[in-house]
C-alpha cells in the first residue's frame, strides 16, 4: 500500500552538514583570559575548572598559542596589585592590562584584543564606579575614569573597547574621548544588554571582583525585561557602538533574537562564568557528554542570531573545529 505524506529527510553526515541552516562563525570566537599582576605562573580558578589566571608573561604565551588554533579574539580582564576607591591602577600605564596589551600585540599582531572595561576589578569596593556620598555609583564622575582607562588601553594597542559598567552615556563619551586622541579606528563592543544574574559567581571568584556591599541590581537590568533590552540596544547603538553584546547566553537567548531583528549590528553573545560551570560540573560528575552539550550550546547561540561567540569553551570548541 502507499500513500500520499510529507517526507522527512534521512540525513548521512554529509547530508546533514550540506541541509545546515546555521553555523557557528569560526572567525567570531572570543576567548576570555584573567591576567593576574601578582601572579608568576598561572593559578587555577576552583569555579571554573580548565580555566586559570594568568601571570602577564603567561597571558602572552596564552595568546599566542589561541592564535595558532585559530582564535582570532581574546577579551582581557586585569586583576591588578592594588585597589582603591577610584580604581587608580585601571588606568596606570604600566598597569597589567596595559603591560598584557603592548605584550600581546607586540608577540602577536593580527589577534584582536578586547579590553574589558570597568572599574570593579580596581576598586577596593568592588563597585563598578566612583561612589557618592550614599554609596551608590556616581554616574558622570564614572564615565570620567572609564575614558582615562579606554586611553590609556588605547595607548597600549588594543583593538576593541568593550564598556561592561552600564553607566549612561558612557559610549558617546568613550567614542568622543577616542576620537579626540585619534583613536578612530579603535572599535566599542558594548555590553548593550547585560542582566544582573547569578550566572556571573564563578566570575567574581576569577576576577576577586565581588561586591563588597550591596550588589549590581540597580545598574544591571532585571531578567524578567526584554523591551528594556531592545531600548538599550538602540541607545547604544545611537551613541556610536559598533557591536552589541548580550549577557548571559543560554537563558537569554529569545533576547539575543529580539536584538539581532531590531538592529543592523553585529550581535555578540557571551556565555558566562556561571554557565561554563554549569556543565562542567555536569561532565565532571558523568552526567553529560560535554562536548556534544557545547555543540549544541554554540548551535543555539548561532541559531538564535549571534555572530559573535564569548566564550570559556571557545579555545576547545576550535581545538574540535577548525579543520572541518
Ligand atoms: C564586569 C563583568 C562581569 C562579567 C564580565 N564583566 C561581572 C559582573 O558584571 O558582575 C561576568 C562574566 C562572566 O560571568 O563570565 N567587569
Amino acid at each position: 500500500m502507499s500513500f500520499e505524506r510529507p517526507r522527512r529527510l534521512r540525513r548521512s553526515d554529509a547530508l546533514r552538514a550540506m541541509v545546515r541552516e546555521h553555523r557557528v562563525n569560526i572567525d567570531g570566537l572570543v576567548q576570555p583570559l584573567f591576567i593576574d599582576e601578582t601572579l608568576e605562573t598561572r593559578s587555577p580558578i576552583s569555579s571554573m575548572p580548565g580555566i586559570e589566571r594568568l601571570s602577564i608573561a603567561e597571558s602572552i604565551e596564552e595568546a599566542a598559542a589561541l592564535r595558532q588554533l585559530g582564535i582570532r579574539g581574546i577579551l582581557l580582564f586585569g586583576l591588578p596589585a592594588t585597589k582603591d576607591a577610584v580604581a587608580s591602577s585601571a588606568y596606570d600605564e604600566n598597569g597589567v592590562v596595559q603591560q598584557a596589551v603592548r605584550g600581546i600585540k607586540a608577540r602577536c599582531p593580527d589577534m584582536l584584543v578586547i579590553a574589558d572595561l570597568c572599574s570593579c576589578e580596581y576598586t577596593d569596593h568592588g563597585h563598578c564606579g566612583i561612589l557618592d556620598a550614599h554609596g551608590d555609583v556616581d554616574n558622570d564622575p564614572t564615565l570620567a575614569l572609564l575614558a582615562k582607562t579606554a586611553l590609556s588601553y588605547a595607548r597600549a594597542g588594543v583593538d576593541i573597547i568593550a564598556p561592561s559598567d552600564m553607566m549612561d552615556g558612557r559610549v558617546a563619551y568613550l567614542r568622543h574621548a577616542l576620537d579626540a586622541e585619534s583613536f578612530t579606528n579603535i572599535a566599542i563592543m558594548s555590553y548593550a544588554v547585560k542582566y544582573a544574574s547569578a550566572f556571573y559567581g564563578p566570575f567574581r571568584e576569577a576576577a576577586q571582583s565581588a561586591p563588597s556591599f550591596g550588589d549590581r541590581r540597580t545598574y544591571q537590568m532585571d531578567a524578567s525585561n526584554v523591551r528594556e533590552a531592545l531600548r538599550e540596544a538602540r541607545i547604544d547603538a545611537e551613541e556610536g557602538a559598533d557591536i552589541l553584546i548580550v549577557k548571559p547566553a543560554m537563558a537569554y537567548l529569545d533576547v539575543v533574537r529580539a536584538v539581532r531583528e531590531q538592529s543592523e549590528l553585529p550581535v555578540a553573545v557571551y556565555n558566562v562564568s556561571g554557565e561554563y560551570a554549569m556543565v562542567k560540573a555536569a561532565a565532571a560528575a558523568g552526567w553529560i557528554d560535554e562536548e556534544r552539550i557545547v555543540d549544541e550550546l554554540f548551535a543555539s547561540f548561532a541559531r538564535a542570531g549571534a555572530s559573535i561567540i564569548i566564550s570559556y569553551f571557545a579555545k576547545s570548541y576550535i581545538t574540535r573545529y577548525h579543520n572541518d
